[in-house]
């Protein structure tokens, strides 16, 4: 294991790291796995779930390794993307070239801060989707303040923020009845797409969780 880069912040430790058994990189904060560059279906898969309708104008939070912006970049209709990323370490290292970047696409408007707050600054009705891969999951936190992320007063300001056909897509690394009844609660409905993947030798099921205007 060979460590690429290392930042400090009020939340913690951030460590971008090479495996030596695979050669991934792999993002860690205060010791936790995040992601890794090797299995991305996921984040991927969160991209493609919100580009349906008309998907000019979409929010991600957070940037992490990238990926979940690099899927809504591929597709042509869409005009902008708001990026909320609370780390400034990990846009740094997009701006520096340590990581690749998407950042350098002119769609891209970055925002360093928390999700809530960049949601909340969003005019009424502005976006055709937003999507929140900020965390683990509502059940395994990598920080505590994120639960609230996770509950419907903030999924209700998503959902103001949203345009009439728009969508609010969650991620998270296990099922979690709370997220889907705060979504039903909020939306009218919850949509569950279970995601198989194969994380270092292992199946695993990611969720993906959605909300329809
Ligand atoms: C799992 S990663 C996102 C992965 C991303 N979907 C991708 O494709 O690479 C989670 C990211 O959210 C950021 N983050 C955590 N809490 C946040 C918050 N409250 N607001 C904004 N970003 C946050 C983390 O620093 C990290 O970059």
């Amino acid at each position: 294991m060979s460590e690429v880069a290392r930042a400090v912040s009020d939340r913690g430790e951030l460590v971008l790291r090479r495996r030596a058994d695979d050669g991934a990189l792999e993002l860690r904060v205060n010791g936790v796995f995040v992601m890794d560059d090797r299995e991305t279906s996921s984040e991927e898969l969160l991209a493609q779930a919100a580009l349906s309708g008309t998907p000019e104008r979409v929010l991600v939070g957070g940037l992490g390794l990238g990926y979940t912006v690099r899927t809504l970049l591929a597709d042509a209709r869409v005009r902008t993307v708001v990026v909320a990323e609370i780390e400034p370490a990990l846009v740094q290292w997009m701006r520096d070239g340590v990581l690749p970047s998407v950042l350098t696409d002119e769609r891209v408007v970055v925002a360093v801060g928390d999700v809530r707050a960049v949601v909340a600054e969003q005019p009424d009705a502005s976006l055709d989707g937003i999507l929140l891969d900020v965390d683990n999951g509502p059940d395994f936190l990598v920080y505590d303040s994120n639960s609230a992320v996770y509950e419907s007063e903030f999924l209700a300001l998503c959902k103001q923020k949203l345009r009439a056909g728009g969508v609010l897509t969650v991620w998270s690394s296990s099922s979690s009845a709370g997220l889907d009844a705060a979504l039903a609660r909020v939306f009218g409905r919850s949509e569950v797409s279970p995601v198989p993947v194969r994380l270092q030798e292992r199946d695993e099921t990611y969720f993906v969780y959605q909300g329809r205007l």
